[in-house]
Formats: structure tokens, sequence, C-alpha cells
């Protein structure tokens, strides 16, 4: 704590706490010098490639990968072998057989290393060989299947906020808050947009690895951003959207700095942080499609607290924190649907309601959401027309 004397003792002293803050606020790793690594990067790497594993830990939230050899260029996914981790130390161990498989899902092209090395997403089962707790894309996947002849399509808005390692908002006064908000969205300039050097990096990087990422903007609340993934079609939404993820964290990591998805990381009147879905079905695309758009929010409003419980990893006690019916979210005990209405579970934009087609969009699932839980439910209660509060066991 800084307690100033004189002016200049008080001068010195604030530059001593910016100082000490601004070390605090970034990691050991990211002060090595960028330059000399990039010396190693550009070293042959014979015919071998480098495959990163990536999967989703004991959290639901937490990503963890580790790297292997392979002596070809895997050209599709089967061309991957399985792999394995020690379950205990990803808070995924079970009883005394924490061994656990990798089953390689989803393959794209690594940023970091660059061709013709991979970034392999993967599906995590038990010794038993029986999904982890929490792979939830074993049971999307089988859920998209069933109705893949109606070409479900998905687009998730992922907010997210800039931190410090500290656990402060990037660039954010170190005793203090910004000016309130109402300059920062979509904002340009030194003094509204905290941290573009991160969203541009990550944008670029996801388009070299092939996600499907559809655009970006600077959020409500300064060092909060978003980007759009989609459309895709089926379970290619929660794997685009968790390499998506990966990346963030990843290229984060090389500026010293940390990515969050908590759905309200400033308290008080600050905007929190959503992942709103957009879905249609082909039928919801065509002529006339506004009809089965009104059918399926129908149903949404008779399954509200299921669709809570699958669109954040806390079975809703997160969102509980955003869903206030303030700062464009509806309050989480309630579903309203409405045209253009910011403040409803479910919103029908303008052009859509104008056209009679198109898609509609759920504005309830959390920033830390798992996509193929969202995918899921959407599925479930839109398609496969469940009811009630447990899902069908197909
Ligand atoms: C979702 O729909 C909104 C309009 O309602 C659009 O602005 C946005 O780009 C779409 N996002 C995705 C990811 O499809």
């Amino acid at each position: 704590q800084c307690a100033p004397r004189s002016h200049l003792l008080s001068a010195l002293l604030l530059l001593r706490c910016v100082i000490v803050g601004n070390k605090m606020a970034t990691s050991a790793s990211a002060t090595l010098s960028k330059a000399v690594k990039q010396q190693y990067m550009e070293l042959s790497q014979g015919d071998k490639v480098q495959a990163m594993y990536i999967w989703i830990d004991g959290t639901g939230e937490g990503l963890r990968c580790k790297t292997r050899t392979l002596d070809f260029e895997p050209k599709s996914i089967e061309d991957l072998p399985e792999w394995n981790f020690d379950g205990s130390s990803t808070y995924q161990c079970e009883g005394s057989n924490s061994d656990m498989y990798l089953i390689p899902a989803a393959m794209f092209r690594d940023p970091f290393r660059k061709d013709p090395n991979k970034l392999v997403l993967c599906e995590v089962l038990k010794y038993n060989r029986k999904p982890a707790e929490t792979n939830l894309r074993l049971t999307c996947s089988k859920v998209m299947t069933m109705v893949e002849d109606q070409h479900p399509w998905f687009g998730m808005e992922q907010e997210y906020t800039i931190l410090g390692t500290d656990g402060h908002p990037f660039g954010w006064p170190s005793n203090g808050f910004p000016g309130p908000q109402g300059p920062y969205y979509c904002g340009v300039g030194a003094d509204k947009a905290y941290g573009r050097d991160i969203v541009e990096a990550h944008y670029r990087a996801c388009l070299y690895a092939g996600v499907d990422i559809c655009g970006t903007n600077a959020e409500v609340m300064p060092a909060q951003w978003e980007f759009q993934v989609g459309p895709c079609e089926g379970i290619n939404m929660g794997d685009h959207l968790w390499v998506a993820r990966f990346i963030l964290h990843r290229v984060c990591e090389d500026f010293g700095v940390v990515a969050s998805f908590d759905p309200k990381p400033i308290t008080g009147n600050w905007n929190g942080a959503g992942c709103h879905t957009n879905f249609s079905t082909k039928e919801m695309r065509e002529e006339g499609g506004l009809k089965a758009i009104e059918d399926s929010i129908e149903k949404l409003g008779k399954r509200h607290s299921y669709h809570i419980r699958s669109y954040d990893p806390k079975g809703g006690l997160d969102n509980a924190r955003r869903l206030t019916g303030h700062h464009e979210t509806s309050n989480i005990n309630e579903f309203s649907a409405g045209v253009a209405n910011r403040g409803a579970s479910i919103r029908i934009p303008r052009n859509v309601g104008q056209e009679k087609k198109g898609y509609f969009e759920d504005r309830r699932p959390s920033a830390n959401c798992d996509p193929y839980s969202v995918t899921e439910a959407l599925i479930r209660t839109c398609l496969l027309n469940e009811e009630g509060d447990e899902p069908t066991d197909y």
C-alpha cells in the first residue's frame, strides 16, 4: 500500500506501484525473448510431424494439451493414433485407475508450429472406455446423427475478458475502474480498445487453423471482446468453438495475459459474458420457415430449466450471476422471446421476422458453457420433441 508523504515521494511511490503492478500482471514466460525462440522454430523438422493433442479436463472448462511426433502427415482423423494420459492430474481420475484414453475427434492445422503440424481435438474415455464425466461430445454427436437430414446449423458468439495474471482486467487502472460503459463496444482508439493485439493474433490463427471464425468485435465492458464461430453444422459447432478457445488461451499465453470465460468477471455495473447461440434447420431457412422457428420457441418455453442446467458447467449457478434481467440479459427464472429483443431469452432477429425465414438466437448460454451441451439441448427439445426435466436415453 502506498502512503504518500510529499508530492515527490508520492509520485515515486506511484511509479513503483505501477511497475510492480505491471510485473505482477504478466507471466514470466511471456517475457522470454520471442525473437530467440523464432530462431529455433525456423529449423527444419525433417519428415516428422508434431501433433498436439487437446482435451477438456475434469473441470469441463479447462483445456489440456500434449504433443507427440508422427513419422507421417495425417490426412484425416482416422490416420491419428489413440493416446492416453494420467487422469489423476487433470481432475479426471476415478478410483485407483487413472489411465484415460484420448480419442482423436477433429483435426486442424497448427497455427503456432505451422504446416505440416496439427492440432488434434480429442474425446476422453475412462479406463473402461466409457466417456469421462466431462466428455459431452459423445452424446452430442449421437443426437446430431439422429437429425442430420434436417441439417441443423449453429453460430456461437463467444464473449471473453482479457485479464492480467493477477486476475485484474487487462488495461484497467490497478486501483480503480475505467470510465463507465458506453464508448467501448466496437470502439477504436487506445482509450477504448484494450488488447486488440490479442484479438488480431487470435483471428488470424483461427483462419490459418481452419476454424470457421466469422467475425470479432470489442464488447461493452473494456477488455471484453467477442468472436463469432459459424455457421457450423451439427457436431462441428462444438469442435470449432473448443479449438477457437484453445487458440485464444495459447495466444494469450504468448502475450502474458489470460482469457477468462467467466460469465460475470466484474460485479456491479459491468456487462457479463455470454455465448449467444444462433440455431436453424433447413426447414427454418427455407420459404415460410418462421412457422418452424415459432414451433421451436414454443417447445423451448416449456423446457426452460433443463436448458438453464445445460448452459453452464455448474448447472445454472454460473449463469445466475449473469442472467439478472439487466445489462442486456433476461432473468434466469423466466423464459421470454421476442423480435429484436436483447432482454429476452430467445431473440428473433428483425430481418428474420420480416423475411419470415432464417434462424433464432438463444441468448441464455454462459460464456463458459460447453457448446456440445448447448447444441445437444437445442436438438433434443426443438427437433426430438423431448419434454420434462431429464434428457431421453437413446
Ligand atoms: C448470429 O445472429 C446475429 C444476428 O441475430 C448475427 O449478428 C451474428 O453474426 C450471428 N452470429 C453467428 C456466430 O452466427
